[in-house]
């Protein structure tokens, strides 16, 4: 086995674990980006697990908000649809992280829990900045995320 997929398969998470992940809850286990979010954001949290966290950001962008919540294990966003898919503006999409589809999309990009995992998180956050809107920067902290300047004109880094 490579050490790739070494990373892949320990992040992958073992069966069951989406019961750990379902505690999770913005305020407390994000609390870093929870301070800086504000209606009207466009967020895409990255390796979110069951979902727990990114209904939290979902909830805390409305009204007017967009979040979009990827992971690389199917199940995983199996349960998130099913748990919080009603939530309005958020929705789950399958994407592996080193692969994501957005360009210039969204006002804060962030990955809580996942970067330490992977083999290559230099790419994981490569691919996240492109899925940033230009002028993003990485917010310092051991549960990091990025942001850019939005609708709000916000920026941190
Ligand atoms: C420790 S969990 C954290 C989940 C959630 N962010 C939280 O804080 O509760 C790590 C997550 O990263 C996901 N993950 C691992 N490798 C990934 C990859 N290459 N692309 C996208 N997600 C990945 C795993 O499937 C898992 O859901």
């Amino acid at each position: 086995m490579t050490d790739e997929n070494v990373a892949r398969d320990r992040a992958a998470m073992p069966p069951g674990t989406h019961r750990v992940l379902d505690r999770r809850r913005l305020g407390r286990d994000h609390r870093r980006l929870a301070e800086r979010l504000v209606p009207g954001l466009a967020v895409l949290d990255v390796g979110c697990g069951s979902g727990a966290i990114t209904r939290g950001i979902a909830e805390a962008v409305a009204p007017g908000g967009r979040v979009v919540g990827v992971d690389v294990n199917e199940a995983l966003i199996t349960a998130a649809q099913r748990e919080h898919g009603t939530v309005p503006g958020l929705v789950f999409e399958l994407h592996d992280v080193y692969q994501l589809p957005f360009r210039d999309a969204f006002d804060v990009v962030t990955a809580a829990r996942v970067l330490q995992w992977l083999a290559r998180p230099a790419d994981a956050i490569a691919a996240m900045a492109r899925a940033a809107c230009p002028g993003g920067a990485r917010l310092p902290g051991r549960v990091p995320a990025l942001a850019c300047r939005g609708r709000h004109g916000q920026r941190d880094g």
